[in-house]
């Protein structure tokens, strides 16, 4: 093995070509997943303050923006609904002609070829803001996974092309599968929020989403931001139950969970870069601060390198519109 003087690691990186010759890690918008908030009403467009370039849309004006996705080499939407009605059982998430349920058939029916996920839990949808139906207090795990199926089986029914389940309730991935087949749609994938941790850094999509519990926090479900190998007993329960791809959430500071699980499992690997992450980014890019395209496409770099195979990111189309003047 040689060293210094007869070694120098800065040959490979001269000149441009050589650089790019010897990348390892590449970003492609085609992996990215878009996320869109869907509101009731027509003709509704609402920016989210926490969120600067993210807005609420109705589901007439969807096409238009999933329009805009898939011109940008971006195939997959992630879809998260605001009910105006909620109640304890969260039943708006199941109700046919709900708004999430209106826009799948709307997208579905104008944009076919795109790719339209459902993120499943009933924190939107609940009167407490809890990702589950109550019993004395605590989210009670085994009545919840009856109202998340029925969740996910209508919006299948409405067209959806995959479901993925958000909660962390033990037994849910198994839940929707079984009751995906047993209404015939046993090929849509479940991309299950396999190793979703109680984070800090969601508060800005809960200001998006008005989905912050009333009460308490949501540490009785999601996991303790300490743990990594937890992460790898969630992940292979999941894949115990049939999902089909699995996720680390948030992405940035658990880049070494997303590597342990890409290390571990075999499977399709997702990574949520969340709302906190790209808040912290265009906050200081808006302050001129950082610079934002470098930051972004540096983070979602370190994000794929970390073993991502894809990533849910509100950057997605300012990132793919980046790399297309590449
Ligand atoms: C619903 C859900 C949340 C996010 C995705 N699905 C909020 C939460 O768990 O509190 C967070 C997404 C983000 O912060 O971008 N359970």
């Amino acid at each position: 093995m040689s060293h210094f003087p007869e070694l120098r690691l800065r040959r490979l990186r001269r000149t441009e070509p050589l650089r790019v010759l010897f990348q390892e890690t590449s970003l492609e918008a085609s992996n990215f997943i878009y996320p869109l908030f869907v509101t009731e009403g027509h003709k509704v467009r609402q920016e989210i303050a926490t969120m600067p370039g993210i807005s609420r849309f109705s589901p007439d004006l969807l096409p238009e923006e999933a329009e805009e996705v898939i011109k940008l080499g971006i195939r997959a939407v992630i879809l998260f609904g605001i009910p105006s009605y909620k109640d304890e059982m969260g039943s708006e998430a199941y109700n046919p002609n709900g708004a999430v349920q209106q826009a799948i058939k709307i997208l579905k029916k104008e944009i076919p070829e795109l790719i339209v996920i459902n993120d499943v839990c009933l924190c939107e949808y609940t009167s407490h803001g809890h990702c589950g139906c109550i019993v004395d207090g605590y989210v009670d795990n085994d009545k919840t996974l009856e109202l998340l199926a029925r969740t996910a089986v209508s919006y299948v029914k409405a067209g959806s092309d995959m479901v993925a389940p958000s909660d962390m309730m033990d037994g849910r991935v198994g839940a929707i599968r079984k009751a995906l087949d047993k209404e015939g749609f046993n090929l849509t994938p479940i991309f299950a929020y396999s190793a979703k941790y109680a984070s800090g850094f969601y508060d800005s999509f809960r200001e998006a989403a008005d989905c912050a519990p009333k009460f308490g926090n949501r540490k009785a479900y999601q996991m303790n931001p300490s743990n990594w190998r937890e992460a790898i007993r969630e992940v292979e329960q999941d894949i115990a139950e049939g999902a089909d791809i699995i996720m680390v959430k948030p992405a940035l500071p658990y880049l070494d969970v997303i590597r342990k699980v890409r290390d571990t499992f075999n499977y399709p690997l997702g990574a949520y870069n969340v709302s906190g992450e790209y808040a912290m980014l265009k906050a200081a890019a808006q302050l001129g601060w950082l610079d934002e395209k470098r930051v972004v496409l540096e983070s979602l770099t370190a994000i794929k390198r970390a073993g991502a195979d894809v990533i849910i990111t509100y950057h997605a189309k300012d990132a793919a519109k980046w790399l297309a003047e590449r």
